[in-house]
């Protein structure tokens, strides 16, 4: 057996920079309250008439991922992507990115598990790293919400959290199994899907249905029971972390560095100040850029990098919650 070890990372964020004033423009919300419930100063969002999509954003990223990994092309032997926006309801975005990046006929396979996405599609990745199967693999979470938001006052209460970006890792073997990603813990309950769902076009609800609909089908928006997603988050983020640790014999003191999914800042600010964790053990950035779930995860590890936050030898923790719901975690000797 083998472990499996980050050795090149990358992201990819939209220009077009969307602000809470900007958004006050097209709905009824405001600054304050937007950065007092979610902390999210601003977003990226595709701008129409570019080319930008989540495969698009994410062949961009994981260009840089493998340049930064010192490999090729050519040495990456599988394909992993992560979204819930994907440009096509089929085929799925990995093998877009493989025909972008000119990579050779290897597999690709799509991850569709919301904000949890990014670390299922690193723990996907390590188990074929692990028994030997590949060596490099190529690990993508990307996402383009912006087009299908709500963008009037009815949509507020979601459209504010979500923004576009992708990011991009390459997994490659590791001997030592003393380093790299020592575990993964992943989980699901499925009996709360619809407290945060996009429920069309569905092959149960296609598109004609939702044209002929009698009165306005708002089925095919994002709807989301926030204050229910919130509370089952920040209980399943802790109890995801402590796994984590316990598996490996870690205390929540080890921790340098966690990465949560950036759903919210103030779920971040629960979990670190449950943990005890100063400042500079918990990185986030949905200031920035809002959340962009399947990417959120790894465009924060890409800059907590890129910022010398993580050196070698670091306990970083990765975690995350979203609809399904699924949540999960990931335990990195880096
Ligand atoms: N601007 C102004 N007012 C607003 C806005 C807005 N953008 N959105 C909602 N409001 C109003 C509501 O209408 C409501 O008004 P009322 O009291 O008159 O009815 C009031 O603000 C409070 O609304 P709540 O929805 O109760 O606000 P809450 O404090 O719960 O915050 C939020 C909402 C930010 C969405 C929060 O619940 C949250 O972050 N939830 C968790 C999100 C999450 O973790 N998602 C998981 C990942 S996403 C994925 O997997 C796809």
């Amino acid at each position: 057996m083998y472990n499996s070890k980050i050795i090149g990372l990358g992201k990819y964020l939209p220009e077009n920079v969307v602000t809470n004033d900007d958004l006050s423009k097209m709905m009824d919300t405001n600054d304050e309250w937007i950065q007092e419930r979610t902390g999210i100063e601003e977003r990226r969002w595709i701008k129409e008439g570019t080319d930008d999509t989540s495969a698009v954003m994410g062949a961009k990223a994981a260009r840089m991922a493998i340049e930064r990994s010192g490999l090729t092309k050519d040495d990456i032997d599988f394909i992993v992507f992560a979204t819930m926006t994907p440009d096509y309801y089929f085929p799925g975005c990995g093998v877009q990115v493989q025909d972008m990046l000119d990579i050779k006929n290897v597999g690709a396979i799509d991850i569709r598990n919301q904000c949890s996405g990014f670390v299922y599609a690193i723990s996907v990745a390590d188990q074929f790293i692990k028994t030997g199967m590949y060596k490099n693999i190529l690990v993508v979470g990307a996402e383009y919400h912006s087009n299908g938001l709500d963008k009037s006052t009815r949509g507020r209460g979601v459209t504010v959290i979500f923004g576009d970006g992708a990011g991009a890792c390459v997994l490659s073997r590791e001997e030592d199994t003393t380093k790299g990603i020592l575990s993964t813990h992943l989980h699901s309950e499925g009996k709360y899907a619809d407290k945060l769902i996009v429920e069309a076009p569905s092959i149960k609800h296609w598109v004609p249905q939702i044209m002929e609909a009698e009165e306005e089908d708002l089925s095919y928006f994002p709807f989301m029971d926030g204050t229910f997603v919130f509370k089952h988050a920040v209980i399943r983020f802790s109890e995801v972390i402590i796994e984590g640790l316990t598996k490996n014999g870690l205390q929540k003191e080890d921790i340098d560095m966690l990465i949560p999914h950036q759903a919210n800042l103030r779920i971040a600010q629960f979990i670190q100040k449950k943990f005890a964790l100063r400042d500079d053990q918990v990185f986030n950035n949905i200031m920035k850029y809002g959340n962009t779930t399947a990417a959120s995860v790894i465009i924060a590890l890409t800059e907590a990098w890129e910022q010398d936050k993580i050196k070698e030898g670091d306990n970083v923790v990765l975690a995350a919650f979203g609809s399904g719901f699924t949540w999960g975690s990931v335990i990195i000797k880096w």
